[in-house]
């Protein structure tokens, strides 16, 4: 298929909508697409590059390459099939929580789109285990991998917080090919506080009781490094699979004008994000997961991720402003600094720079 570009046309119009209702169009869109099978088809085949350089095998599964999608983008896994026809090498869904919860008071989601970044305050909204978990049933096997972000609802007080993620776990442990437990999200208070030592220890000690899956944990750009990369060995010693770094920050001073709640995500995340990779990188690499996510947005900053460690590289906000082509964009870009570097498959280029 042609590579049409509708993007320049389509994004003016979407981006005089509220960022959540442009949001829910674009997922009416992937549902659309994927309710057509041949549409589908022919939209992978224009989006995927597919090409044994950036093939690789990760949650023992095969990876087409080292591009995923984001935890939040489609929390109730309702477009897995039409995302995946966007050239996705794997799909992290999520965060889900045990019941379902309608999420924040709306407006809760905002555009800086003068630099490529949005502030959100979603407050987890999704439809609950049940919903989800019947979902993914229906989907298997999933046409790629795909990743499942858990959290605990928002009405949940702390001493039961465990209780909650040990029921994701179980419920989705068959189903997907990660876990990912969220501890990060600066929209659920008190969330961020499950980040400590005890927690964590006791969470992954449960987890690995649970399932062989890996589980991965999901942590913020705001801790202090040290404590970062503390943190994270922790969570890798008590059984922890591997680590995504980095959720939205509530550093506000990085974007004026930036509300004083919520997360930023994009452009002015991405110094922030990948400090705190690398530091983490630095100490794991070789011994766990690395999932590199925040302010991703070209081929040339995903080969960085790569490079300082990274297994798989994550989008989200990216994919907003720069639309579906995204991922054939980033792809590319990596597979032209393969060939500049002389590298033959990306595992001469994960780590590279460790
Ligand atoms: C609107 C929105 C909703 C999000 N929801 C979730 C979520 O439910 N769970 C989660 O772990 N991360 C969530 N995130 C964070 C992203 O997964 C990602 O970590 C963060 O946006 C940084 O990546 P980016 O700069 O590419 O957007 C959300 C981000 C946005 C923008």
């Amino acid at each position: 298929m042609p590579a049409v570009p509708v993007w320049p046309l389509v994004r003016p119009l979407l981006f005089r909508l509220d960022p959540e209702a442009a949001h829910g169009i674009a997922m009416r869109s992937l549902r659309a697409v994927q309710a057509v099978p041949p549409l589908a088809a022919a939209l992978r085949r224009s989006f995927l590059v597919d090409t044994a350089p950036l093939e690789r095998t990760l949650f023992g599964r095969e990876l087409l390459n080292p591009v995923g999608l984001a935890a939040g983008f489609d929390k109730d896994a309702v477009a897995v099939r039409g995302l995946a026809a966007l050239g996705f090498g794997c799909i992290e869904i999520g965060t889900v929580t045990p019941k379902p919860q309608p999420g924040n008071p709306r407006p809760r989601l905002f555009r800086f789109a003068a630099v490529e970044s949005l502030q959100n305050a979603m407050g987890f909204n999704n439809a609950g285990l049940a919903a989800v978990r019947a979902r993914l049933a229906g989907l298997q096997p999933t046409p790629l991998p795909v990743g499942v972000n858990v959290g605990k609802n928002k009405d949940t007080p702390p001493e039961a917080a465990l209780a909650d993620y040990e029921a994701l776990i179980r419920a989705f442990a068959g189903l997907c090919d990660y876990l990912v437990v969220n501890v990060s999200s600066p929209n659920t208070p008190g969330l961020r506080d499950l980040q400590n030592e005890v927690f964590l220890r006791s969470l992954l000690r449960a987890a690995t009781g649970i399932t062989d899956r890996p589980v991965l944990v999901k942590i913020a750009p705001d801790l202090e490094i040290a404590e970062a990369v503390r943190l994270a060995e922790v969570a890798v010693d008590a059984g922890a699979a591997g680590v995504v770094a980095t959720n939205t920050t509530n550093d506000y001073s990085l974007l004026p004008g930036a509300k004083d709640f919520g997360g930023l995500s994009g452009r002015v995340l991405k110094e922030k994000s990948f400090r705190v990779f690398d530091a983490v990188a630095r100490r794991l690499f070789g011994r766990a997961v690395l999932v590199s996510v925040g302010g991703i947005d070209s081929g040339t900053e995903a080969y960085r991720r790569l490079r300082a460690g990274a297994d798989l590289v994550q989008v989200y906000t990216a994919l907003v402003y720069q639309g579906p082509a995204l991922v054939r964009r980033i792809n590319e870009e990596i597979l032209e600094l393969m060939e500049r570097d002389g590298a033959k498959g990306l595992g001469e280029v994960i780590g590279a720079d460790r």
